[in-house]
């Protein structure tokens, strides 16, 4: 039975799990490596809280309740009793294998380990535990308290048991869970992104203008977003991870990234969190 929750990250994504979780009444201990991230991670929440409670959809006390489900710590020693810990720092095969390792030998055997890992195998990261067998990945999207799906991964070693107590976890969150295999990109990911690098691909051609483009793909397919503006959002560098991840598995020009998203990346220009992408948003 997963009462208390762990989140290791509080960045755009572990931020939204940590909330959303909140909002669904477990008690969530949420980590980052400093109190400055912490801080900043509890304000992008409070700022949801609040607009949900300008919307008429919360009152003064549940906001207040949801930010008391929420405890705080910059030490993975204070996991030692949770029921399931849920990585979401940034996607670093040596950074996420460190963590578990280290999260290995503070929890109690029973706590299940979850990665929301969008591209590295689940099994490589199971790898480093003695607990293979309650190791899976819950992999939200952007932004958490707005879209419905979990792809809840099984490796090799995941046992049903597991596998069950984190779906049903994903339910009691409000969420719509799917069964995911350990493939690179899992179910949406390995579909999306080449859309996305054909979209570049198109525009770098020069097919038509990134407006129409967009409104292609919006007004043509009822998309909420153009694949341009979409990429802008989830992150250029992250997009190019992705497609590298993908192209090193597949061996496949359908994952190679276009040149102009590497070009695009090693200038900076990584979408929305950095003010410029396809599109400007530094005004
Ligand atoms: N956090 C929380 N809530 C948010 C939000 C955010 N960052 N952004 C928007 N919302 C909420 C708004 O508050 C609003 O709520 P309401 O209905 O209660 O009023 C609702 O979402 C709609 O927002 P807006 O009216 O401001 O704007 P839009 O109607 O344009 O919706 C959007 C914004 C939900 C982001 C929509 O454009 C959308 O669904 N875009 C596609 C997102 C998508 O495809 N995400 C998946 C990315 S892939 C991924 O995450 C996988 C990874 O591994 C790469």
């Amino acid at each position: 039975m997963i009462k208390k929750v762990g989140v290791v990250g509080l960045g755009q994504m572990g931020g939204g799990i940590t909330q959303v979780t909140a909002q669904a009444g477990f008690s969530v201990l949420a980590n980052d490596a400093t109190e400055e991230f912490i801080a900043k991670g509890i304000r992008n929440i409070t700022k949801q809280l609040d607009k949900a409670v300008e919307k008429g959809k919360l009152d003064a006390a549940g906001k207040e309740k949801v930010l008391g489900n929420i405890k705080t710590t910059t030490e993975l020693a204070d996991f030692k009793d949770c029921d399931i810990v849920i990585e979401a720092v940034t996607e670093n095969m040596a950074a996420k294998k460190e963590i578990f390792a280290e999260l290995d030998k503070i929890c109690k055997p029973e706590t299940i380990f979850a990665s929301n890992t969008s591209s590295l195998p689940i099994g490589d990261l199971a790898a480093v535990t003695k607990r293979r067998d309650k190791f899976l990945g819950l992999h939200f999207f952007n932004p958490v308290p707005v879209m419905k799906l979990v792809e809840v991964v099984k490796q090799l070693d995941t046992s049903d048991e597991t596998f069950n107590a984190a779906f049903s976890f994903a339910q009691a969150v409000g969420k719509n869970p799917v069964k995911a295999k350990d493939s690179p990109g899992f179910i949406v990911n390995v579909l999306l992104i080449p859309y996305l690098l054909d979209a570049i691909r198109q525009y770098e051609n020069g097919l038509a203008s990134r407006e129409d483009i967009d409104s292609g793909m919006m007004l043509g397919c009822g998309h909420p977003m153009g694949p341009l503006t979409l990429t802008d959002f989830i992150g250029l560098d992250t997009t190019l991870y992705i497609a590298d991840i993908f192209f090193e598995e597949f061996k496949d020009g359908h994952y190679a990234a276009p040149p102009l998203l590497r070009r695009m990346v090693n200038a900076g220009y990584l979408g929305k969190k950095s003010g410029r992408g396809f599109y400007d948003y530094s005004k």
